[in-house]
């Protein structure tokens, strides 16, 4: 816990569940001022309910109206933004034959499409955040858009193409935002214990392939994700931009 985000605003999308959620908590115990954005609503009073200092953004990253209405609540409650975390994906399993254009779809529009739109809705409020630090968008990507884990037994190239494809979005968006003083940067977690995994993980059969494959022997954990965000949010990452850091227990370096 640091004080290195005191005076800073953040937002984080995907917030009230697994990864996004130890990001907020991370960025709040930091200092930083918070915008919890998610698609669900009771999840987010859940979460974040008690405290009325945290602005609860319920809005749907693939729905461009409903982007824009979520950053004009935080435009008007916050009036700039200094970092940007585009957390919120969901994950479908399909084989390739049977994967229907509209499971296609949902997977890019969420996974890709949303962190255009959030990014491009929340740039305006980058460029008048504050200029004596730098700036960050924070994209959460994945192993998955580096290699193909289909081997677990879960084949999901829909997956796998939109997270390359958010990857090049960061690299791009990287080059072009530099010159307004804003870093662009990727976290690629391996396997992580969060909702979103837990069927996989159920089985002892997938958690022993992935422990096998994990040279620091564990699965990670949400806050292991939370810590490589903050990173490349502060200033100590002042000169990192366009990088995936991978946050995965040595998987890729097998
Ligand atoms: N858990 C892992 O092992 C793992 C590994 C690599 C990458 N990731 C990535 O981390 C991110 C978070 O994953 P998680 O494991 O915490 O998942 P999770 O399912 O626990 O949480 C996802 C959150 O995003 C919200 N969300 C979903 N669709 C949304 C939308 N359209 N608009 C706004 N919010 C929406 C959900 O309501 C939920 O609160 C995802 O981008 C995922 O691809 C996860």
């Amino acid at each position: 816990m640091s004080n290195r985000f005191e005076g800073r605003f953040a937002a984080v999308t995907g917030a009230a569940s697994g990864n996004g959620r130890a990001i907020a908590e991370k960025l709040l115990a930091d200092g930083a001022t918070l915008a919890a954005i998610d698609l669900n609503p009771d999840a987010l009073e859940s979460v974040f309910g008690d405290r009325p200092e945290i602005l609860q953004v319920q809005a749907d990253v693939a729905d461009q109206q409903s982007v824009k209405a979520g950053f004009e609540q935080i435009a008007d409650a916050f009036g700039r933004l200094d970092i940007l975390v585009n957390n919120a994906g969901i994950v479908k399993f399909g084989t390739f034959e049977e994967l229907s254009q509209a499971e296609w779809d949902q997977v890019f529009a969420v996974n890709s499409t949303g962190p255009f739109l959030v990014s491009q809705a929340a740039y305006p409020l980058l460029r008048a955040g504050d200029a004596d630090h730098t700036r960050a968008i924070v994209n959460i990507t994945s192993v998955e858009a580096h290699i193909v884990i289909s081997s677990s037994g879960h084949p999901q190239i829909h997956y796998n193409a939109s997270k390359g494809a958010l990857l090049q979005l960061t690299r791009a968006l990287a080059v072009e935002a530099a010159a307004a003083g804003i870093r662009v940067n990727a976290v690629a977690p391996g396997f992580i214990e969060t909702p979103f995994t837990a069927e996989a993980l159920a089985k002892d059969e997938v958690r022993d392939w992935l422990l096998e494959r994990t040279p620091l022997g564990r699965i990670g954990k949400p806050e292991d994700v939370a810590n490589g965000v903050a990173f490349l949010a502060s200033d100590e990452a002042s000169w990192i931009t366009g990088s995936t850091l991978f946050v995965d227990g040595g998987w890729t370096v097998y």
